[in-house]
C-alpha cells in the first residue's frame, strides 16, 4: 500500500497518517518531521531547511526530493508507506512518479483531506505538539488528558514555531499557489480520493478506510 496525503497545512495529515500507518502496518513518512528532526539535531540540512520553514515557504526541491527518495528505498518501505507532506510541488510529484515507474511501481492513492482556510487558522492557533514522540493535540478540540503534557510519553507539549498566526497565513498562501495544483495532477492520473476533513478525528479516519476499500 503506497499512499500520499494531500491537504493544506493543518488539514489533519499528521493526525490521520499516524492512524493509517498503524491500520495498514506501513511506515509514516513526513518530510516536515524529517526536517524538524534535522533542525533539532543541528545538521546542515536542518540549518538550510529552517530558514524556509520559519517564513512559511517550501524547502527547495533540490533538498527535499533526494532525501525522500532515499527514505522510501529503505527496507521498512518494501510493503508500502504513507507519505505526509510530500509531494508538495508538481516537480516533486513528477520525480516521485518517475522514480517509482523506473521500478515498475506506482502509488495506490492520493488522499486529499479538505478543510476550509478559516478552520485551518483556528486549528493551528490551538495546536500543541509533543517534541519527543510527535503526537499532536488541540487545546479545545483534542486536549491532552493533563494540560500541557503528552498522553503518550509524558513530555511537555510545545507550540510549533511555524504556527505563529502570520506564518500560518504564508503557509496557506504557499499551499494554494504550489501544492493545490497536485489535486488536478492526481485526478488526471486517476489516483485522487477526496475526504471531508472537518467531521472529527474518527469520522475522517473511517471515511479514509472506507474509500480505500
Ligand atoms: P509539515 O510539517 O508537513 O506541515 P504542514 O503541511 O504545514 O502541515 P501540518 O503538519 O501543520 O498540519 P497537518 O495537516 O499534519 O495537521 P495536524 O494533523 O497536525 O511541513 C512544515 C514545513 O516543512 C513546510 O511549511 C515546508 O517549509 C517544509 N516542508 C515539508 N515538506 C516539504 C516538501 N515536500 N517540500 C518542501 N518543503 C517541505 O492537525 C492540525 C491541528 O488540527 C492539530 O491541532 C490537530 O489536533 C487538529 N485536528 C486534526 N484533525 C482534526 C479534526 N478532524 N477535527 C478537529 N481538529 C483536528
Ligand atoms: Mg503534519
Amino acid at each position: 500500500m503506497k499512499l500520499i496525503l494531500l491537504g493544506a497545512p493543518g488539514a489533519g495529515k499528521g493526525t490521520q497518517a499516524k492512524r493509517i500507518s498503524q491500520h495498514y502496518d506501513i511506515p509514516h513518512i513526513s518530510t516536515g518531521d524529517i526536517f524538524r528532526a534535522n533542525i533539532k539535531a543541528g545538521t546542515e540540512l536542518g540549518k538550510k531547511a529552517q530558514e524556509y520553514m520559519e517564513r512559511g515557504a517550501l524547502v527547495p526541491d533540490a533538498l527535499t526530493v533526494d532525501m525522500l527518495l532515499d527514505r522510501i528505498s529503505q527496507d521498512d518501505c518494501t510493503s508500502g508507506y504513507i507519505l505526509d507532506g510530500f509531494p508538495r510541488t508538481i516537480p516533486q510529484a513528477e520525480r516521485l512518479t518517475e522514480a517509482l515507474a523506473a521500478m515498475g511501481e506506482d502509488i495506490d492513492a492520493a488522499l486529499d483531506i479538505e478543510v476550509p482556510d478559516e478552520v485551518i487558522v483556528e486549528r493551528m492557533a490551538g495546536r500543541r505538539v509533543c517534541p519527543d514522540c510527535g503526537s499532536s493535540y488541540h487545546v479545545v478540540n483534542i486536549p491532552p488528558k493533563k494540560e500541557g503534557i503528552c498522553d503518550v510519553c509524558g513530555a511537555q507539549l510545545i507550540t510549533r514555531r511555524d504556527d505563529a498566526p502570520e506564518t500560518v497565513l504564508s503557509r496557506l498562501a504557499t499551499y494554494h499557489d504550489q501544492t493545490e495544483p497536485l489535486i488536478e495532477y492526481y485526478q488526471g492520473r486517476d489516483k485522487l480520493i477526496t475526504v471531508d476533513g472537518t467531521t472529527g478525528l474518527d469520522p475522517v479516519f473511517e471515511e479514509i478506510i472506507e474509500k480505500l476499500g
